[in-house]
């Protein structure tokens, strides 16, 4: 817990309370009203939590008019340029860049885990064919309880262990079983010869009747969408997961309690959506006609992959996004792809108009992240299956530490309660 620096006074009522003020190591001050409550009976009120910080962490960092991202300290355009998922993961895990000899030893444990229970196969042919495969990851995810019960004592540091290396190691293989089944293919077992992303991709793309080698580009694009997607703070499905956990849930199902929120179009299933509307845009000329709902105050319709809680600059993942979408259309030999003009057209317009500006709305990670994966060859509906993979170190990382943290209780906002008084039960006929 960080140290007082100064203390605040409120006054409710004529009566003044101190609230201490902590200084965080970066980012605002934070004032300490936990004790408000018992001394002056009053509640505070900030629905979304748009000014409260629910926990204290040392795992990631954004400073959102900067439009500055930091793991552990480190920015994100160098670890997507310099660094490797894994490494990554490693970093938001342990809190330090492993040496070489502890990146081995922690890849090796990864690698050796990446197969599912037999059993769970079963699980899987319980859905439909037709299911879209977020569905299909939240249940898989959530039975996983029910298949590793020597991992879920959250009390017991080794099983705690386990279970992060598990969730690591089989999202990649739940996603791309979740992708073939809804395609009707046979599931493809991991190899563990192959580097994560690759062997993702393999698991996606191969198929038995015949050899299936993975491009060493798209491996790295895979595993640079991965980097970008690693943690993010306490975005809405990371605060479901420390919810989740603070009533001592197990790993698997807080896990999966992530992943339902992560599905929402105003969170991870931006990336679908807003691939969509780009094709419903079609070409650059109905652009107008899109910008104009996006700004009319009585149309519900948002421009997808635009806007974010807490960046009001930019967002830094949207910007290597970017580049890596020109990369990967420029090395498939994609030229003037259709969509990536519109992308890049609207991105244009978009950020010229006033209400854009005004508003400070910018693309965000999902803006560019859908076009890379559509030419690796990913339908839309594994877009948010891809994100929840690259997420799952990001919820762990913060699962754990919240686990560590001996203040830790169980989360139970309270509200401002508009609803009826007491009043005497009516019988049904006097109604
Ligand atoms: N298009 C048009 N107007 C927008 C948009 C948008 N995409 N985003 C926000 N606004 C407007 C909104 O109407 C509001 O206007 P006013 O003040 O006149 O009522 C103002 O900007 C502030 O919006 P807000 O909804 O209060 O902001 P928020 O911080 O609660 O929401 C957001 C952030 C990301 C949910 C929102 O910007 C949004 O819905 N964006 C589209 C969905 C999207 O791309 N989500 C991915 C987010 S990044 C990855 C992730 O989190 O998974």
């Amino acid at each position: 817990m960080a140290e007082t620096t100064d203390t605040a006074k409120l006054t409710i009522k004529g009566k003044t309370y101190d609230l201490p003020v902590y200084s965080p190591t970066a980012g605002p001050d934070v004032l300490d009203i936990r004790k408000l409550y018992a001394q002056a009976d009053v509640f505070t009120y900030d629905p979304g939590f748009t000014s409260t910080a629910a926990c204290d962490s040392t795992i990631t960092f954004i400073d959102g008019d900067k439009g500055e991202l930091l793991h552990r300290g480190y920015p994100i355009d160098q670890l997507a340029s310099q660094s490797h998922y894994l490494e990554v993961c490693y970093l938001l895990l342990y809190g330090e860049l492993p040496s070489a000899a502890e990146l081995e030893k922690f890849e090796s444990l990864v690698t050796n885990h990446t197969m599912i229970h037999e059993q769970m196969h079963n699980f899987f042919r319980g859905f439909r064919r037709d299911a879209h495969p977020m569905a299909t990851m939240v249940g898989v995810v959530g039975a996983m309880s029910a298949f590793y019960h020597d991992s879920t004592d959250i009390n017991d540091e080794h099983q705690r262990e386990v279970a992060s290396i598990r969730l690591i190691a089989k999202m990649p293989t739940i996603a791309a079983m979740a992708y073939k089944y809804s395609i009707g293919q046979p599931f493809v077992y991991p190899r563990n010869d192959l580097d994560y992303a690759a062997n993702f991709l393999h698991m996606c793309f191969a198929v038995p009747a015949e050899q299936y080698n993975v491009n060493p580009i798209l491996a790295r694009a895979m595993d640079r969408i991965f980097t970008l997607h690693a943690d993010h703070e306490q975005n809405a499905s990371t605060s479901t997961v420390r919810l989740a956990s603070s009533s001592g849930a197990n790993p698997f199902a807080c896990i999966a309690a992530g992943i339902a929120c992560l599905w929402g179009p105003a969170h991870g299933g931006a990336n679908q959506a807003c691939l969509e509307m780009l094709k419903e845009i079609g070409t650059p000329d109905r652009i107008p006609e899109f910008i104009a709902r996006a700004k009319d105050k009585n149309d519900p319709y948002r421009l997808m992959g635009f806007g974010h809680r807490v960046y009001k600059n930019f967002d830094p993942r949207a910007t290597v996004m970017k580049q890596s979408a020109d990369e990967v259309l420029d090395l498939m030999g994609v030229e003037n792809n259709p969509i990536l003009q519109v992308a890049k057209e609207l991105e244009r317009q978009a950020l010229a108009d006033p209400y854009f500006a005004e508003k400070k709305l910018f693309p965000n990670v999902d803006f560019y992240s859908g076009i890379i994966l559509e030419a690796m060859g990913f339908p839309t509906s594994m877009f948010t299956p891809v994100f929840a993979l690259a997420r799952t170190v990001g919820w762990i990382s913060q699962w754990k530490e919240q686990l560590a943290d001996p203040q830790l209780k169980i989360g139970r906002p309270r509200q401002l309660y508009l609803g009826s008084t007491p009043r005497d039960y009516v019988d049904i006929e006097n109604r």
